[in-house]
């Protein structure tokens, strides 16, 4: 919880690193060890300390300079390590596309983390970084890592359980690399998908978003920040992301939803998008990144009321605030006008990928001029160094380099197991006519489809590169064909063709459609037809008169009418991520389908937005949809 932020300021296993000496007088009068030193930095400038709280400790001896340093996410892309002494940066991130220079392995990721790491504790005061990444479905950057479902998939399996391992077996493999913070969970509620990041959320329904996006902060965190294999969480985009109209983009297509407006009464938007950040701050959660887009014509960004009254005032919430990338630049045409007002409004740290040096000299300037008070930055930095506090990071014998004994786990079999479970349940089977499923064992099959043999479709955006790629990717795992093959053993008679092929003989089809990977602004669609070309495949299949399945891979619902008319089965699988042999778990029925529709599946585009307690309400599937057999 976050109230143990503020409490936990000394258990006998955690003490803080700038106060050692004279701490260790006091932890031994408390019945603990005293802790031993690091072998290597930080040593602090004065070890006379006063305050048994290192977060005070170091809020007093800090001078503005590194007090707006704490305030500070640079991008790998642009900083170099000895800035980050410099400056004392309080936090880096790898943006989407921001690999470390030796590649994009797991040691490359190991070793750059290190480096990083190693330049904050030479800083004066050698408080540590965060390290943050978008590990939203696994730690999708790295090569090698186990790739899980998108959340539209995890909402479809309703299992907030499955939901936790998966964020803990993420953070693990994170931790494996040193990185310590995720920009996740997504606890959008996307009510149109032609937004093109539907796909991140876990459902149009509120409470399911609640549930499901607290549970995986409680996996990522573990319930206990202080835990050696926690990870910062990010709920994330605050607030009503999901709830933007067409046209109002401010990023890219100008029919777009992303980053665009929210037109809603407050009590509607309370209703709708405020109650999964109930849940997540309940759950502890330690940051939260306000929204690109704006309410009513106001930025997010800069909203004092939702940022300060609402969130931590209201909902009571004690981590801090991390704004998105450039987010603060879209204020104000003026950069030093935009920066004060967004922390006067309450945001607590700054993602400035390239202009970290730009913002650290104006905000020095903002708070000698008076326009941003002494006070909200020192609550700015107190946020921060709690969560770093609660994770051990001021600790003299905490852990700041990456634990390398982890990387044995790193895509291992098991963390791959929990990946293929989180598939099967993901599936949702929307028609299964002629008993065309389960296939059986022995049957001939022909698969077809770009989209069946292609991890990097299957995974979608936010995997390896920002907006992901079709293609091998180069990651581990198993296409859906590769599964099916498996599956079939010996038994059966498995053969591929990308597109049409003569497939007399087969006993039954397996055509694998669906979109191409897509993330943020890209993604945004104002016709969600699928494309003819995929129609015309499943047509020649059904023609062939042989029993046809359909498997759709989407980021969202999409408009299905003649494939779904045209095939006997059909199986919405969403972006199952790395762990393709999901797929061919529930095809041949060694697992039974257990996913419902965690969105509304409309008839056509002119329904849009539709969604669960609308007035008119008639779907092609309503929400909750999902057969059994
Ligand atoms: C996205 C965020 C993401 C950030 C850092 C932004 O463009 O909106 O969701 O966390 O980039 O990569």
């Amino acid at each position: 919880m976050v109230a143990d932020l503020a409490d936990r300021s000394f258990p006998c296993r955690r003490s803080p690193v700038m106060a050692a000496v004279v701490l260790a007088s006091s932890l031994l009068a408390a019945g603990c060890a005293a802790p031993a030193r690091p072998a290597s930095p930080p040593q602090p400038a004065t070890a006379t300390a006063t305050s048994e709280d290192p977060v005070e400790w170091l809020l007093s001896r800090m001078t503005l300079a590194e007090k707006v340093g704490q305030m500070t996410q640079p991008d790998l892309e642009s900083i170099q390590p000895a800035e980050v002494t410099e400056l004392h940066i309080g936090s880096v991130l790898s943006g989407g596309n921001s690999d470390p220079e030796a590649g994009n392995s797991m040691e490359a990721w190991t070793d750059m983390y290190d480096r990083y790491q190693r330049a904050a504790l030479a800083s004066r005061l050698g408080t540590p970084i965060l390290y943050g990444v978008d590990a939203v479905h696994g730690h999708s950057n790295v090569v090698g890592a186990v790739v899980f479902p998108h959340n539209i998939g995890l909402g479809a399996t309703r299992n907030p359980g499955l939901v936790r391992r998966i964020a803990e077996v993420t953070g693990k493999e994170m931790r494996a690399t040193g990185v310590q913070w995720t920009f996740s969970p997504a606890v959008s509620v996307p009510r149109d998908e032609r937004w093109g990041r539907t796909y991140e959320g876990f459902s149009e329904d509120p409470a399911l978003v609640s549930e499901l996006g607290a549970a995986a902060v409680l996996g990522y965190q573990r319930g206990d920040l202080g835990h050696p294999l926690a990870v910062l969480a990010t709920a994330k985009h605050y607030l009503g992301d999901g709830g933007t109209v067409p046209g109002t983009s401010t990023f890219g297509d100008s029919r777009g939803l992303d980053q665009g407006d929210m037109r809603l009464s407050e009590d509607e938007m309370r209703r709708i998008h405020l109650h999964p950040y109930r849940a997540a701050v309940d759950a502890g959660v330690g940051s939260v990144m306000p929204s690109y887009s704006s309410w009513n014509g106001h930025k997010m960004s800069g909203d004092r009321y939702l940022l300060t009254s609402v969130l931590k005032g209201e909902l009571g919430f004690e981590g801090f605030l991390i704004s998105d990338y450039n987010a603060i630049q879209q204020l104000h045409h003026d950069f030093k006008t935009a920066i004060a007002k967004s922390v006067n409004a309450g945001m607590d740290m700054a993602m400035v990928p390239s202009a970290y040096r730009d913002y650290i000299r104006l905000l020095i300037e903002l708070v000698e001029e008076g326009g941003v008070p002494m006070s909200r930055i020192d609550d700015a930095v107190r946020r921060i160094l709690r969560v770093k506090d609660a994770m051990g990071l001021l600790d003299p014998d905490g852990s700041y380099l990456a634990d390398r004994s982890l990387q044995a786990s790193f895509g291992s079999p098991e963390h791959r197991e929990v990946a293929r479970e989180a598939v099967r349940q993901s599936l949702v089977l929307l028609k299964n006519e002629r008993g065309t499923l389960p296939l059986a064992r022995n049957a001939r099959i022909h698969v077809a489809g770009v989209a069946a043999d292609d991890i990097g479709i299957q995974s979608g955006g936010w995997t390896i590169s920002w907006q992901g790629q079709p293609g091998d990717i180069t990651t581990g795992g198993t296409t859906i064909l590769e599964g099916i093959r498996a599956a079939a053993g010996t038994a059966g008679a498995v053969t591929y063709s990308e597109y049409w092929t003569d497939v007399r003989g087969a006993d039954a089809i397996v055509v694998v459609i669906g979109e191409a990977p897509y993330a943020e602004g890209v993604g945004d669609r104002m016709d969600l037809s699928l494309d003819t070309g995929q129609v015309a495949l499943v047509r020649r299949m059904a023609d062939t008169g042989i029993p046809v399945v359909v498997v759709l891979i989407s980021g969202r619902p999409l408009l299905i009418d003649d494939a779904l008319e045209l095939s006997d089965a059909f199986v919405a699988a969403w972006l199952p991520g790395t762990e393709g042999a999901g797929v061919a778990d529930v095809l041949f029925g060694d697992h039974r389908p257990t996913g419902r529709l965690s969105f509304t599946w409309p008839r056509s585009m002119s329904q849009l937005p539709l969604n669960l307690g609308d007035d008119r309400y008639d779907p092609l599937f309503p929400f909750g949809y999902g057969l059994r057999y």
